[in-house]
C-alpha cells in the first residue's frame, strides 16, 4: 500500500492520496469540537477502506465517548485494525497508535497515555496524538504532565500551521489546570483571537475566570463569544454550564436554571457523558444552594439508568450515580455503588482510582442522600486530598468539596468553621462560601464572627 504525505509532514499508509488530507481535515475537526467528526470519518473508510490509521481512528472515536456500549464497539474496531496492520507494511507511527487503542482497550490508561506521548517524541505535530494525550491527562487529573505535554511539541509548530491555534488553546487550559493563570489567559485569548469557534481556547480563559473569582467577566467572556462556541457539537453545552457556574455564583438562580433548561439540559437523551456531568453537578449544586430544582432530575436518572455498570471514568460514574440517587432509584445506585466497589480490585487505571477515591466518594453521596450529613464526612475527609485523581477539572471537582464543607455545617460544626477558614481563604469570591462560614461560626456561638462573614457574603451578592 503506498505512503501519502499529509499536512504536517507526517506519511499515512492509504491507497488514495486524497486520504492524508481528509483525515488532517477529520483531526481538525475533532480539535474544533466539529459536528461532522463521524461522517468525515465514514467518507474516509468508504472511499478508502483499507486505510490502518482510519481503523484505529474509529477505535478512538469510539473510546472518547466513555462508555461500555461504546467501548465494546471500539473492541471490535481494533480487530479490524489488527487485520489491515497485519496485511500491509506501516510506519512506526501509525503502529504506535495500534498500540495505544489495544491498551486503551485494555483499560490501561497509563500506558495509552505513554503511546501516545512517545509518538509526539519524533512527531511533534501528530495533533491526533497530541489532543488524545491532552484528553488522558485531563481525565487523569495531572495538570502538569497536560501543560509538559504541549510545551514539549510547541517549538515546533509555527503561526502559517492551520491548527496552532488548537495547540495554544490547549496548553492555555493546562496551565490554568496546572495553577499558572495568567499565563493560561494569555495563550487562550492568543487562540481565540485566531478562531473564537474554538471552543476549548474560548473555555480555557473561562476557566482562569471562574477560578479567580472573576464572575461578571466570565459571563460576558462566555457570552461575548456565544455566536461563534455555539456552532460547535455538544461541547458547547459545557460552556452554558460554566456560564451558568458563574450566575450561580451570584445567586442569579432563575438564570442558572433558565440556563439548564434551555442548553445544559436540552440534550440529555442523546446521552453523552459530559452533559450528564454537567446536568447533574448544576442541580447538586443548586439543591446545596437550597434551590427546588422541581422534577429536573428525571430525564437525568433515565440516562444514567443505561450506566449502571460503566465504570470506563470514574469522575463520569459518579455522576450518573448522583442522577440515579436524586431520582429515586435507590436499588440501581447500590447496584452502581457495588458494581464501582468490586471494580476497585481490579488492576485497570480507573479501578485504582476506584480504590483510591471512587469507594469513599460513593459512600457519601449515598450517606448525604439518604439525610446523614455525619456518614458523609467521614467518608470525604480522609480522601480529600487525593480527589484529584479521578481527573476532571477544578471547577468540577470543587462540587466534592462543597459536598463535604456542606455536610460539615451540619453535623461537624467545629469541622465545618476549619473547613471554611480554608475555602473562603483560597475562594473569597465565593459568597455562598462566606454564607457557610457564617452558618458554622454561629453554631460555635462567634456570632460576631459569623456577623462579619454574612458581611462579606451580602457586599459579594450586592456588587454584583
Ligand atoms: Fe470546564
Amino acid at each position: 500500500m503506498p505512503r501519502v504525505e499529509g499536512r504536517y509532514g507526517l506519511a499515512y499508509t492509504a491507497d488514495k492520496p486524497e486520504s492524508a488530507a481528509r483525515f488532517d481535515d477529520l483531526v481538525g475537526a475533532y480539535l474544533g469540537f466539529g459536528r461532522d467528526i463521524g461522517d468525515r470519518l465514514k467518507a474516509i473508510l468508504t472511499d478508502d477502506p483499507e486505510m490502518p490509521l482510519a481503523h484505529v481512528a474509529k477505535g478512538y472515536l469510539f473510546k472518547l465517548f466513555g462508555s461500555a456500549a461504546m467501548s465494546a464497539r471500539a473492541a471490535k474496531a481494533l480487530a479490524d485494525a489488527d487485520a489491515r496492520f497485519a496485511a500491509v507494511a506501516t510506519t512506526d507511527r501509525e503502529r504506535l497508535h495500534l498500540e495505544a487503542l489495544r491498551a486503551w482497550c485494555a483499560d490501561d490508561l497509563d500506558r495509552t497515555t505513554e503511546l501516545w506521548e512517545r509518538i509526539l517524541i519524533d512527531h511533534p505535530k501528530d495533533a491526533f496524538a497530541l489532543r488524545l494525550a491532552h484528553f488522558n491527562h485531563f481525565y487523569a487529573g495531572e495538570g502538569r504532565k497536560m501543560r509538559d505535554s504541549v510545551a514539549r511539541v510547541l517549538p515546533d509548530w509555527s503561526d502559517a500551521d492551520p491548527d496552532i491555534g488548537f495547540v495554544h488553546g490547549m496548553y492555555g487550559f493546562a496551565l490554568e489546570e496546572a495553577g499558572d493563570y495568567a499565563a493560561g489567559e494569555r495563550y487562550g485569548r492568543m487562540a481565540v483571537e485566531r478562531n473564537p469557534k474554538d471552543a476549548w481556547s474560548v473555555h480555557a480563559v473561562a476557566h482562569v475566570m471562574e477560578m479567580q473569582g472573576r464572575h461578571a467577566e466570565g459571563i460576558e467572556w462566555v457570552r461575548g463569544l456565544e455566536p461563534a462556541w455555539s456552532t460547535t457539537n455538544n461541547f458547547r453545552f459545557h460552556l452554558y454550564w460554566h456560564r451558568g457556574l458563574y450566575h450561580l455564583e451570584r445567586h442569579e438562580f432563575d438564570e442558572v436554571l433558565k440556563l439548564y433548561d434551555d442548553h445544559v439540559a436540552s440534550d440529555i437523551a442523546s446521552d453523552m457523558y459530559l452533559d450528564v456531568c454537567n446536568a447533574a453537578s448544576m442541580l447538586w449544586r443548586l439543591e446545596m444552594y437550597g434551590v427546588d430544582v422541581g422534577g429536573r432530575w428525571r430525564d437525568l436518572t433515565e440516562v444514567s439508568l443505561r450506566h449502571v455498570d460503566d465504570h470506563e471514568l470514574i469522575f463520569v460514574s459518579l455522576h450518573y450515580l448522583m442522577a440515579l440517587l436524586k431520582g429515586g432509584e435507590a436499588e440501581a445506585a447500590a447496584r452502581m455503588a457495588a458494581q464501582l466497589e468490586s471494580f476497585a480490585n481490579s488492576a485497570a487505571t480507573q479501578g485504582r482510582v476506584s480504590a483510591r477515591v471512587g469507594v469513599g466518594t460513593v459512600a457519601a453521596m449515598t450517606a448525604l442522600a439518604r439525610g446523614d450529613a455525619g456518614t458523609a464526612v467521614d467518608a470525604l475527609l480522609p480522601i480529600r486530598y487525593d480527589i484529584w485523581c479521578m481527573g476532571g477539572s477544578h471547577a468540577q471537582r470543587d462540587l466534592f468539596e462543597e459536598m463535604l464543607v456542606s455536610a460539615a455545617v451540619k453535623a461537624r460544626p467545629h469541622l465545618a468553621r476549619a473547613l471554611l477558614a480554608e475555602r473562603t481563604a483560597s475562594k473569597p469570591a465565593s459568597a455562598w462560601s462566606w454564607r457557610q462560614y457564617a452558618a458554622a461560626l454561629r453554631a460555635e456561638g462567634r456570632d460576631e464572627a459569623a456577623a462579619s462573614a454574612d458581611k462579606r457574603a451580602e457586599a459579594l451578592l450586592t456588587a454584583v
